[in-house]
C-alpha cells in the first residue's frame, strides 16, 4: 500500500490506463457541477433512504468513482462514511484535490481492501463491478444501488457517432443473477448545454472518439443543445 501526500491511498503497484484521461475526469466533474447528473443523484439518495435506515455508523462505497463528484454529493447530503474507489490514479488525484472527508482508493474493484461485511450501501455508477466482491464485503442486510445506462443515454451523441441504440439488458441480467433486486427506477430528461459547456459533453464520454472533427466544430458552434438522460437505477440485496 502507498500513502500519497494528497490524501488518497494508492493500492496498485502501477499505472493502469483505461478508457479514461486526466481530462475527461475534469470535464466530467465540470458537466456534472453545471447540474447534469443531478436528477440522478436525488433519485439515488432517495433509494438510500428508502431502502437503508442510516446512522453514524454507516459506511458508504463507491465502486468505480471516477473523480468523486458523485460521490461527494451523495455524502454531504446523507452525511456517511464515505469511500471511493477507483482504477485511474487521475481520477483519484482530483477527488482527493476537490472534495475532503472521504477516503480516496486507487484500486481494482476486483481486490477491494474491505473486510467481510463491512459495507452497508454500495453505490455504483456506470462503472463496471464484481459480484464476488459485492458478496464478499457488503453487511447481510446491506444494499448495492448499480446504475446502468438506459437505451435513449447521450442518444443525440450516438447518433452522430454512427451507434446502434444500447441495450442494458445483459447488464441488467447480471444483477438479477447475482442479487435479489428490491427496487428499479428509470428516469429520463433533457438537459439542456449551453455553447461554452459543450466542450465539457464532448470530452466526458468515449462516445465522441467516434466523431469527425467538422462534426465536433458544429457542435462546439451550437448555441446550445438538449442531450437525453436517460438511467436504470436498481437497488438490490444480497440473495
Ligand atoms: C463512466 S466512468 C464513471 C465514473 C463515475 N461513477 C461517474 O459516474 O462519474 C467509469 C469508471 O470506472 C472506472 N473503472 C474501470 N475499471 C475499473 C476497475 N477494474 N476497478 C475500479 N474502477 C474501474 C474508470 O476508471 C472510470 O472512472
Amino acid at each position: 500500500m502507498i500513502l500519497q501526500k494528497k490524501g488518497y491511498v494508492n493500492l496498485l503497484n502501477k499505472r493502469t490506463d483505461h478508457f479514461y484521461d486526466k481530462k475527461m475526469f475534469e470535464d466530467r466533474n465540470e458537466l456534472s457541477n453545471i447540474g447534469f447528473f443531478d436528477n440522478l443523484i436525488e433519485c439515488i439518495e432517495g433509494k438510500i433512504r428508502d431502502n437503508y435506515i442510516i446512522n453514524e455508523h454507516t459506511i458508504l462505497l463507491d465502486l468505480g468513482c471516477g473523480a468523486g463528484m458523485i460521490t461527494n454529493k451523495i455524502k454531504n447530503a446523507l452525511n456517511l462514511n464515505t469511500y471511493g474507489v477507483d482504477i485511474s490514479k487521475d481520477a483519484i488525484n482530483k477527488a482527493a484535490s476537490d472534495f475532503e472527508d472521504i477516503v480516496w482508493i486507487v484500486g481494482d474493484i476486483s481486490k477491494l481492501p474491505f473486510k467481510e461485511k463491512s459495507v452497508d450501501i454500495m453505490i455504483n455508477i456506470l462503472s463496471p463491478i464484481n459480484y464476488n466482491q459485492v458478496k464478499r464485503i457488503l453487511k447481510k442486510d446491506g444494499i448495492l444501488i448499480k446504475v446502468i445506462p438506459g437505451s435513449e443515454y447521450l442518444k443525440e451523441i450516438r447518433q452522430l457517432s454512427g451507434l446502434k441504440e444500447y441495450s442494458n439488458r445483459e447488464v441488467f441480467n447480471l444483477v438479477d443473477e447475482n442479487m435479489d433486486i428490491i427496487d428499479t427506477k428509470d428516469i429520463s430528461y433533457k438537459f439542456n448545454i449551453l455553447q461554452n459547456n459543450i466542450k465539457y459533453l464532448i470530452n466526458m464520454t468515449p462516445l465522441t472518439n467516434k466523431l469527425n472533427e467538422n462534426t465536433i466544430n458544429e457542435l462546439l458552434n451550437i448555441s446550445n443543445i438538449d442531450i437525453t438522460c436517460n438511467f436504470k437505477v436498481i437497488v438490490s440485496k444480497l440473495k
